[in-house]
């Protein structure tokens, strides 16, 4: 059921979509959902044969309509670029993914400014350049636009070995909040997801390299047991950005198997105590007054 499209036909006619990362990973299956449901798409990133590449299978997949167009969204100038040309092409923007990020493990001691600034600027600043061309275009011309930023739980739990990147989703979470309630007031909706492990090859080859792969295997963390699956991310992000969700605002959704929480609670490792083991403690703790 989960691996299943779940919104109705047509949910997403008439809109257009742009998707920041959108040639790759989940950014990818999000995007060949919402053509799915009836939506145009635009992709961008840097690498423009990747784009192009994917925009064919899309289009060839769907039926839909895809825009594939190059883009740092480290750089304001090519963020307008997109949205000029995605205009041209379908004649106004609706939905903006923010999506494009840059990641890797690393204890942050060994980390140089630059190597900082190379997650940071992706994450943080490639959301508000995008979201402040598209809030400022949709002001103008009076479009009730929705952003849907895609976090990860560590944007509220913090982690360690992936600073920057907390750094940078944590920003984009206070962004999403702080314009949710600002911008409301032009009928424009911020949300964002929160995914735990989601297998991709962008993801997991930069933190989970061959070496660690099986110690901090990600499956022995969810409490649900299993990976998520591309479909129900695409599920809820579909949801989240349709007009069936127009009255939720401002918030994060987690979609992790309970990962998260695992980690959180303090006796939440207890699942390793076997049934004789749980015998014999209870002779040391029944009956205490
Ligand atoms: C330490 C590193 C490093 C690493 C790069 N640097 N990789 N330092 N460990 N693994 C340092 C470099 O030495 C350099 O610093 C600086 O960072 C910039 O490196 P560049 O290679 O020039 O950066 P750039 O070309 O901008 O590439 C950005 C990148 C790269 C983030 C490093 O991996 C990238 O393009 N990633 C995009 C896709 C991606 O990361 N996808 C995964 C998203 S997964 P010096 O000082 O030497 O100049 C994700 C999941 C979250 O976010 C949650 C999971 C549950
Ligand atoms: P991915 O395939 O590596 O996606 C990252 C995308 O960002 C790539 O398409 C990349 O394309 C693009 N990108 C990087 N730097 C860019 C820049 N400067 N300008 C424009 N685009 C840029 O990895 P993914 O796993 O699908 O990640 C997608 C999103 O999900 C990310 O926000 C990630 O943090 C989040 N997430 C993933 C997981 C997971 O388990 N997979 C869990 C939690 C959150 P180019 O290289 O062509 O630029």
């Amino acid at each position: 059921m989960h691996t299943q499209g779940m919104l109705r036909d047509n949910a997403l006619k008439g809109k257009t979509i742009i998707i920041t990362g959108g040639g790759t990973g989940l950014g990818r299956s999000m995007g060949t959902y919402f053509l799915e449901l009836g939506a145009n798409l635009v992709i961008t990133s840097r690498k423009i044969e990747v784009l192009e590449k994917t925009a064919e299978e899309m289009m060839k997949q769907t039926g839909g309509q895809v825009l594939p167009v190059q883009c740092n969204v480290k750089e304001y100038e090519q963020v307008e670029a997109v949205l000029k040309a995605a205009v041209e092409k379908f004649g106004q923007v609706d939905i903006l993914i923010n999506n494009a990020a840059g990641n890797f493990i690393s204890p942050t001691e060994r980390l140089s400014h630059r190597a900082f600034d190379a997650v940071v600027d992706i994450v943080l600043k490639g959301s508000y350049n995008c979201t402040l061309a598209l809030g400022k275009y949709w002001i103008e011309k009076k479009i009730k636009g929705v952003v849907l930023s895609t976090l990860t739980t560590y944007a509220f739990t913090g982690s360690g070995w992936v600073v920057p990147s907390a750094c940078g989703k944590s920003g984009v979470w206070g962004m999403t909040k702080s314009l949710a309630v600002e911008w409301a007031k032009y009928g424009i909706r911020l949300n964002a997801v929160a995914p735990g492990p989601f297998p991709t090859e962008g993801a997991w080859s930069r933190l989970l390299p061959d070496p660690i792969k099986e110690k901090f295997d990600p499956v022995k963390k969810v409490p649900l047991g299993r990976v998520g699956d591309h479909q129900e991310l695409a599920n809820l992000a579909a949801y989240l950005i349709s007009d069936y969700a127009a009255y939720i605002t401002g918030d994060m959704v987690n979609i992790d198997g309970g990962e998260w929480l695992k980690g959180a609670g303090q006796f939440n490792n207890m699942d390793m105590v076997t049934d004789e083991m749980w015998d014999m403690l209870e002779m040391f703790t029944k009956g205490k007054k």
